[in-house]
């Protein structure tokens, strides 16, 4: 077997002192070290005189994204019906029964009167029982505890389900979570 580095030529150097068969070399230190050295140092100036130039910061970059992020919802929103297609739809009315017997009815009752979330069936609303508030309501969520189904249930199933709330009997007695709100001007939807 051939020694791998002995075709490397070795520079003794002149006060070389050999000791036990050792000797000492100067060798030039190698192109691509040398490259990969000062390389670095002026990527390491450039990055610093970008880094503090260029006026990129962590917190501008993430300010941008967010702004980016509005916008789209803004654009995303300006894209959905603000009326519900499905009034009067007695197919749709039926599967929107479903989701609220499914989802809705656990928090609101299947009748709509309330149980943790306010009655549906009253005249109060809280914030609104216009088809856009509603869907807004159903959507996004509300604060004290109503989830948002925009991702799980998507439009269609929104409205339909507020469809279906639509045909469910009104009551004129303030149900649960009556006492916040007052009645609004249009009253049942
Ligand atoms: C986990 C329980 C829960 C579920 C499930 C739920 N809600 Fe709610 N909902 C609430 C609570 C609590 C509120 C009151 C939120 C507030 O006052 O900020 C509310 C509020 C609302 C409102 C606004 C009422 C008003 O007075 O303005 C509407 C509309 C509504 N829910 C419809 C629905 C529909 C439709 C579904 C089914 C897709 C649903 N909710 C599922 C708990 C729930």
């Amino acid at each position: 077997m051939s020694e791998p580095f002995s075709e490397i030529p070795e520079l003794a150097r002149a006060d070389e002192a050999v000791r036990d068969g050792i000797g000492e070399e100067d060798n030039p230190v190698p192109l691509w070290f040398n490259v990969g050295f000062y390389g670095l140092i002026v990527f390491g100036i450039l990055y610093i005189v970008y880094y503090l130039g260029s006026g990129w910061s962590q917190s501008g970059q993430y300010q941008a994204e967010m702004e980016r992020a509005e916008a789209l919802l803004a654009e995303h929103r300006a894209t959905l019906p603000s009326k519900n297609p499905y009034h009067d739809d007695a197919n749709a009315i039926a599967e929107g029964k479903q989701v609220f017997d499914e989802i809705c009815s656990v928090c609101h009752k299947p009748d709509g009167s309330g149980l943790v979330g306010p009655s549906l069936v009253d005249p109060y609303w809280k914030y609104g029982d216009d088809d856009e508030s509603l869907f807004t309501s159903v959507s996004e969520g509300r604060p004290l505890g109503m989830p948002p189904w925009g991702t799980q249930l998507g439009g269609e199933k929104i409205w339909k389900s507020l469809a279906y709330l639509e045909t469910l009997p009104k009551s004129d007695t303030p149900g649960v979570g009556a006492p916040q709100a007052p009645p609004t001007a249009g009253g049942t939807p």
